[in-house]
C-alpha cells in the first residue's frame, strides 16, 4: 500500500481485521482501521496513534515514514482508546517528544495514562509551527464525539485530520486514498452471520458507495446522538478549503470529499428518505411472521424497507437504516408484561440518538396480557416520534385477520413525503 499522502504528509494507520466488536459492542465484519499520520516540516508531528496491541506495526510504520529519525510533537486530536492507547509507547520511544493538545484532553491523559510531562496546551484558533512553511491549526469540536475532541488543520496542504468526524467502519485495502481504497471483504462467514454480505456494492468504482453503508452504521452507532454538535463542527469547518480530510477511521477523502461532507450534514441534520427500517424480536416466530408480512406489504407497494431481527443481528445493523428512512416499525412479543429485552435495547438506543422528523408503528404477539405494544408506543411518543397507528398486537399466532399487515402498510403510504 502507498502511504505517503503528500510530499510532507505521510499515513501510519493500522488495519485492525481481526476485532470481532468496536467498542465491544458493534460487530466489524469488514474490519475497521485506527488512523493516523504524520507531517512534516523542518519538525515532524504525529496525529493521533492506534489501538493497543499494534505497537509494533505501528513503530514501524512511523520510523518507515520519519528514516527511524525522533518525532517531534504528538498531536492528540482524541482520547478514545482506539487512538490513544499508544501513547505511552510514543512517549517512551521518543522521550523528548512533546505532547500537543487541549486542556480537556491533557486532563484524560493523567487519567488513562498518568503522563503528565511535556505537554503543550493549546486553544481553540492557536497555531503550531513545524518550520518549512508548515503550520498545523487547532479547532475544537466538542462531542464529535467526546468533550475533548479538537480537529487539526494543515493550511499549506488544505488537509483536515477530522478525527471521527467522516469516519467509517470498513478496514481499507489497496491505498488509503479514496482514489483506490477498496473494504476488506474476506471475513465472509461474518458478513452471512449479519446478513450484511450484500451491504457493500463491490461492484461500484466509487469508494464512497462502496463505504457508504459502514460510513452510515458507524456514524449512526458512535457518533449519532450528537448531531446538534456534528452541525456545529460542520459550521466551522466550513470556511477553511479542504483538499483532503484525513479521518481517524476509514479511507483518506480527496475525489469524494463533497459527497462524505454530504452524507455526514444529511445524518447530523436526521434527514432521511421516504422508506422503513423493520425491526422485531420474537421468541417463537409469531412477531417475526408479522415483520415478514409487514415488509410483504410494503414491498408490494414498491415502499423501501429493511428487515432486522434484533435479537440475532443485534441493534447496529438497524440504527444505520434509522438515520436512512423516516419510519421505524417495531415489533416485539409481550415479555413479562413489558417489551422483549432486544427490542427494549434498540428503542433505548433510538431516544438516546435524540432521533428526529421519523413516524413510528409497533406491532407484536402476545400470550395473555399484550403490553409490549403500547409500552412501545408510549417510549416513542417520550420520544417524539410520531405515532402513525395505534395497536396492532395480537394474541398467540399471527394472522392477517388478527392483524393486517396491508392495512399498516396503506397508513404508512399514506403518511410518506
Ligand atoms: Fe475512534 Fe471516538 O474514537
Amino acid at each position: 500500500m502507498n502511504r505517503q499522502l503528500t510530499e510532507r504528509i505521510y499515513y501510519t494507520g493500522i488495519n485492525d481485521l481481526k476485532k470481532e466488536l468496536f467498542e465491544n459492542q458493534w460487530p466489524l465484519p469488514y474490519g475497521v482501521t485506527y488512523n493516523s499520520y504524520i507531517i512534516k516540516g523542518d519538525k515532524t508531528a504525529l496525529i493521533d496513534t492506534a489501538a493497543e496491541s499494534f505497537d509494533e506495526e505501528y513503530l514501524l510504520h512511523i520510523a518507515e515514514f520519519n528514516n527511524g529519525k525522533p518525532v517531534d510533537y504528538l498531536i492528540v486530536n482524541h482520547m478514545e482508546p482506539d487512538h490513544s492507547s499508544l501513547i505511552p509507547v510514543i512517549t517512551e520511544k521518543y522521550p523528548n517528544i512533546q505532547i500537543v493538545t487541549n486542556a480537556k484532553a491533557a486532563n484524560m491523559i493523567k487519567g488513562y495514562y498518568n503522563i503528565t510531562e511535556n505537554i503543550k496546551i493549546i486553544k481553540e484558533g492557536e497555531s503550531l509551527d513545524l518550520g518549512d512553511g508548515i503550520h498545523l491549526n487547532f479547532y475544537m469540536i466538542p462531542m464529535v464525539h467526546w468533550p475533548e475532541t479538537m480537529v487539526t488543520y494543515c493550511p499549506e496542504e488544505k488537509t483536515v485530520f477530522s478525527g471521527d468526524a467522516f469516519g467509517s467502519f470498513g478496514a481499507i485495502e489497496l491505498g488509503p486514498t479514496d482514489a483506490d481504497a477498496r473494504i476488506y471483504l474476506e471475513n465472509k462467514e461474518k458478513q452471512i452471520a449479519f446478513n450484511c454480505e450484500k451491504d457493500v456494492p463491490t461492484e461500484s468504482n466509487s469508494t464512497f458507495e462502496i463505504f457508504r453503508n459502514e460510513m452510515m452504521r458507524y456514524y449512526s452507532n458512535i457518533v449519532g446522538k450528537y448531531g446538534a454538535m456534528v452541525q456545529r463542527a460542520l459550521g466551522k469547518l466550513n470556511g477553511l478549503e479542504i483538499k483532503r480530510i484525513c479521518s481517524t477511521h476509514g479511507p483518506v477523502w480527496e475525489n469524494e470529499i463533497d459527497k462524505v461532507i454530504d452524507l455526514y450534514d444529511k445524518m447530523s441534520k436526521y434527514e432521511t428518505e421516504n422508506g422503513v427500517c423493520i425491526v422485531y424480536g420474537s421468541m417463537y416466530g409469531n412477531t417475526e411472521k408479522a415483520a415478514v408480512a409487514l415488509a410483504d406489504a410494503l414491498k408490494k407497494r414498491d415502499i423501501p424497507y429493511a428487515l432486522h431481527n434484533l435479537a440475532t443481528q443485534g441493534a447496529s445493523f438497524a440504527y444505520r437504516d434509522v438515520f436512512k428512512y423516516n419510519v421505524i416499525a417495531a415489533g416485539s412479543p409481550t415479555y413479562n408484561n413489558d417489551i422483549f429485552p432486544p427490542v427494549l435495547n434498540f428503542l433505548h438506543g433510538v431516544t438516546a440518538r435524540t432521533i428526529k422528523n421519523h413516524k413510528f408503528v409497533s406491532f407484536g404477539s402476545y400470550t395473555w396480557a399484550g403490553g409490549a405494544v403500547k409500552k412501545m408506543n408510549e417510549m416513542m411518543e417520550a420520544g417524539k416520534l410520531e405515532i402513525i397507528s395505534d395497536g396492532n398486537g395480537f394474541a398467540q399466532s399471527f394472522s392477517s385477520d388478527k392483524c393486517d399487515m396491508d392495512a399498516l402498510a396503506d397508513v404508512i403510504a399514506s403518511k410518506l413525503n
